[in-house]
């Protein structure tokens, strides 16, 4: 049986038909085409599909679409409005923060989680929220490196009139 289910991803209302039992990442992922949300362990455990939902990062591999009604969904694909890289991601780009990209899309939606909440965060911070984000094959300094020095451009955001 499908179940409707409206909620906004990306800036856009969307309504889509649901097996009740059809997770938020294959929602996203086949429903809606945007595959830039990975699926690694579909069991919560390395967080490459990490998205956010009213601003948390939430693991879309363990919700389920019908729960995000009436929310509003953030993909990797959202984080950017134009075709220039965020802070964030010419951050990645610069300290060489990743090599195949699988783990990417739910490091950069969980480190901007992080900054938007607590763009003063120190690098014990950024590790311990990361570590729920599993990387392969680049190592996690550079990442690290990456987030603590996006962490001036969401200050600027802080700051009255910073947008
Ligand atoms: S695919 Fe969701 S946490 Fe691994
Ligand atoms: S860049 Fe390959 S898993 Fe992280």
């Amino acid at each position: 049986m499908s179940l409707p289910v409206r909620f906004e991803v990306n800036g856009k209302e969307v309504a889509v038909a649901v097996e009740a039992r059809l997770t938020l990442a294959d929602c996203l992922r086949h429903r809606l085409r945007l595959t830039g949300t990975h699926v690694g362990c579909e069991h919560g455990v390395c967080g490459a599909c990490t998205v956010l939902v009213d601003g948390d990062a939430v693991r879309a591999c363990l919700m389920l679409a019908v729960q995000v009604e009436g929310a509003k969904v953030v993909t990797i694909e959202g984080l950017s409005h134009d075709d220039r890289l965020t802070p964030l991601q010419a951050a990645f780009r610069k300290h060489h923060a990743l090599q195949c990209g699988f783990c990417t899309p739910g490091m950069i939606t969980t480190a901007h989680a992080l900054l938007s909440d607590e763009p003063q965060c120190d690098a014990a911070r950024v590790r311990e929220v990361l570590s729920g984000n599993l990387c392969r094959c680049t190592g996690y300094i550079p990442i690290v490196q990456a987030v603590l020095e996006a962490r001036a451009a969401y200050r600027k955001l802080d700051e009255p009139g910073g947008g």
